[in-house]
């Protein structure tokens, strides 16, 4: 069975001042206990490599976003080749917040995931429903047409982030993530890992991590906490 996935999204969170202490203390806690589950950071994009430096092997780092392009006249983008150069091994794309304020669709999310395959890093390409689609009985169509059109061939993670669920404190019921998961198995048509993302924190995260087709789990608001964020780990580990 592939190891559980944690990852920390960061997001626009982190000033030096307390990332720095905030990726040590996850290190930390990750070389003390050397959980059965593989912890990714995802900071932001300016302290990759000064974090990927001093936490080196004991925990995977990724960027938040990358550009389709190699290189070129892009003026604020980053290519997934300097997100490798900067000790990242993977790279979060389709993220709602990059979907909403970047205009993002799945097209692009497709035309960055091969990007990022062809430089070696993963992606992991987060779909999920609005509250709207929900509530309209649309929340399995979404997904299904989500997934179809931005997952390429390769080695990809998908994320189960329903848009609703994103720093809100509510959470899908477990039926429904499962029922969730289960589609965009379906939808992806091979064996990909499916993380959950939404409000994930230490009192939920074992009900969640322990369905079957959880295969990890994406963090927001509780990864700026490194208690929060490694309380949240041990839940990755069956037992
Ligand atoms: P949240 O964010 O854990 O704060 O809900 C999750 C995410 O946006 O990836």
């Amino acid at each position: 069975m592939t190891r559980k996935l944690i990852a920390g999204n960061w997001k626009m969170h982190g000033h030096r001042a307390q990332a720095l202490p905030l990726a040590a203390a996850v290190a930390a806690y990750v070389r003390a206990e050397k959980p059965a589950a593989d912890i990714l950071l995802c900071p932001p994009a300016t302290l990759l490599r000064e974090i990927s430096a001093a936490v080196g092997d004991t925990l995977l780092i990724g960027g938040q976003d990358c550009a389709p392009q190699e290189e070129g006249a892009y003026t604020g983008d980053i290519s997934a080749y300097m997100l490798k150069e900067a000790g990242c091994t993977h790279v979060i794309l389709g993220h709602s917040e990059r979907r909403q304020y970047h205009a993002e669709d799945d097209e692009a999310v497709h035309a960055k995931a091969q990007a990022a395959l062809k430089t070696g890093l993963i992606p992991i390409i987060c779909v999920g429903e609005t509250l709207l689609q929900r509530d309209r009985g649309e929340a399995e169509t979404v997904v299904t047409m989500q997934v179809k059109a931005a997952l390429p061939a390769g080695e990809c993670v998908l994320a189960y982030e329903p848009v609703w669920a994103i720093g809100t404190g509510k959470t899908p019921t477990l039926t429904d993530i499962e029922a969730m998961h289960a589609c965009i198995a379906r939808a992806a048509g091979r064996d990909v890992q499916i993380l959950y993302g939404g409000s994930v924190k230490p009192g939920n995260a074992k009900e969640i991590l322990h369905l079957p087709s959880v295969g990890g789990a994406l963090v927001g608001g509780a990864s700026l906490s490194a208690d929060d964020f490694c309380a949240i780990i041990p839940a990755a580990v069956r037992g």
